[in-house]
């Protein structure tokens, strides 16, 4: 039997299927992978994800138990769920990623405001049977007096389910995403909403990024559920039970990631993009093709700092790097599709025979970002809202001499603003300022400044994070 499990949607390795059936493992991708993956190594940890792809499924299915194998993948002992397709996709793309997503980072807007029918009711049942499939699982694996680390926003339901289940638990559940304040939070059907919340508060401790998201759960507890909220002690007692409320900023080995980064495939990949751009100064982005990430609005102030400084036309190149992401949700699709429009009207504009003012890259390329990184004069990070934002803290530590451009509204930003030029996401020609004033910093300026921002992107690496949280269930 364990005593630490982990539960998350998304797993540190996935697999994919060739046509003679042939399974291939890759490391899973995004901010709650890279924290969790190589702490949960120990005997005794399990950590507990779901199939999400046909290839996840047919490795399911050789495997005993659900229990994986992943020799070379460092992660620990795993078991993947097999959740019938059809439950796993109403729960993962309808509710989790195209409604508490949506909720959380403030997506919605008129045009595309939330429509709760019939439908969403299947959806949400559906959302139910997920996360029940967790806490029986859960329920199964763990040795008395376990403690259990769920995560994140597909996993809300798990903790008070779990608790019916096994109350000599102790339970913890983390947020990787913003929290809504109650007026946006309350879009949800009532019982919705409810439920989310009463879901959470079935742990023992409830964890967030920054201040600012653990005050918005207190907030909707107190607004929504009628919850005693003590701000001061930082917890939550509802219906006679007292959840208490922690706050971890998630940060990055920087010595893993330093070591990953001078790795021959990295180096290969700086002398080819140096050859690429020659000398000129880089603009860097890099993330997923998320909407919350502000893509579009990152390309627009580019261009209104291409128009405001002719000067500097030949003499810059900016990288931005829109990986491929939740492909199943038409919103997203659209998105990468404006994100390429823009980035097509940008080198129409202005390129010339011999510069290519922008340079796109669509396709997952992990050495070629860190490479991008180490070449950096500039990082731009403007999400509309962003529970951390991972890219502003890698960025200093890799590059030496990049300026971080940084969204006020990324969680991030509670660390690291002081030291970064903060700009109003959806402020582009704000942006555009903050750019030009990035490019045009003093040396000794940016060496101050990213020597600052490396020790706060380093404060607490996942090791330190993981620990934290797991000593608030002791
Ligand atoms: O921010 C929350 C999170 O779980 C991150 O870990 C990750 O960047 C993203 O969402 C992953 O999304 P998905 O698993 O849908 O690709």
């Amino acid at each position: 039997m364990n005593s630490v499990l982990v539960a998350s949607n998304r797993g540190p390795v996935s697999f994919t299927v060739s046509d003679d059936g042939v399974l291939t493992m890759k490391r899973g991708g995004g901010g709650l992978v890279s924290g969790l993956s190589g702490v949960l190594k120990d005997d005794g940890v399990l950590w507990i994800c779901a199939a999400l792809s046909d290839g996840d499924r047919g490795a399911v299915r050789q495997a005993p138990g659900g229990r994986l194998d992943q020799a070379g993948y460092d992660t620990g002992a795993l078991r993947m769920l097999d959740i019938p397709p059809a439950t796993f996709h109403r729960a993962y793309n309808a509710v989790a990623n195209s409604t508490l997503w949506f909720v959380n980072h403030l997506l919605y807007d008129i045009p595309n405001a939330p429509l709760f029918g019939t439908r969403f009711q299947r959806e949400w049942e559906s959302y139910r049977d997920y996360n029940g499939a967790f806490a029986l699982a859960l329920a199964e694996e763990a040795g008395h007096g376990a403690r259990v680390m769920v995560q994140d926003y597909h996993l809300t339901l798990t903790p008070a389910m779990l608790r019916a289940e096994r109350p000599d638990l102790r339970i913890a559940h983390f947020s990787h995403t913003p929290w809504a304040p109650p007026e946006y939070f309350s879009l949800l059907p009532d019982e919705v909403a409810r439920e989310v919340l009463e879901g959470i508060l079935g742990a023992d401790h409830a964890g967030f990024l920054t201040e600012r998201w653990a005050g918005a759960f207190m907030d909707c507890c107190r607004a929504l559920l009628g919850a005693e909220v003590d701000l001061a002690a930082r917890t939550v007692t509802h219906e006679g039970r007292t959840t208490h409320i922690g706050v971890h900023g998630l940060g990055v080995d920087g010595a893993a990631l330093w070591e990953r980064a001078h790795e021959p495939d990295v180096e290969s990949n700086m002398a080819a993009l140096r050859e690429q751009v020659g000398d000129r100064r880089l603009i860097v982005r890099i993330d997923r093709t998320e909407l919350s990430k502000n893509i579009v609005r990152g390309l627009v102030a580019y261009r209104e700092f291409l128009l405001a400084h002719p000067e500097w036309h030949g003499r810059v190149v900016h990288l931005a790097f829109a990986y491929p992401s939740r492909h199943d949700l038409p919103e997203y699709r659209e998105y990468t599709a404006s994100v390429q429009r823009c980035a097509q009207e940008i080198e129409d504009e202005f390129g010339t025979e011999d510069w290519e003012p922008l340079i796109l890259n669509v396709n997952d390329d992990y050495p070629r970002s860190l490479a991008a990184y180490r070449l950096a004069d500039v990082l731009l990070v403007n999400p509309i809202r962003d529970g951390m934002n991972l890219v502003a803290k890698e960025g200093p530590i890799l590059s030496p001499r990049a300026a971080l451009v940084l969204s006020r509204e990324a969680g991030a930003a509670a660390e690291l603003g002081a030291h970064a030029l903060l700009v109003n996401p959806y402020d582009v020609t704000g942006t555009a300022v903050a750019l030009h004033d990035a490019l045009v910093m003093p040396e000794e300026e940016r060496t101050r400044r990213r020597e600052l921002l490396e020790a706060a992107a380093t404060a607490l690496p996942p090791q330190k994070w993981f620990a934290a949280q797991l000593d608030a269930l002791a």
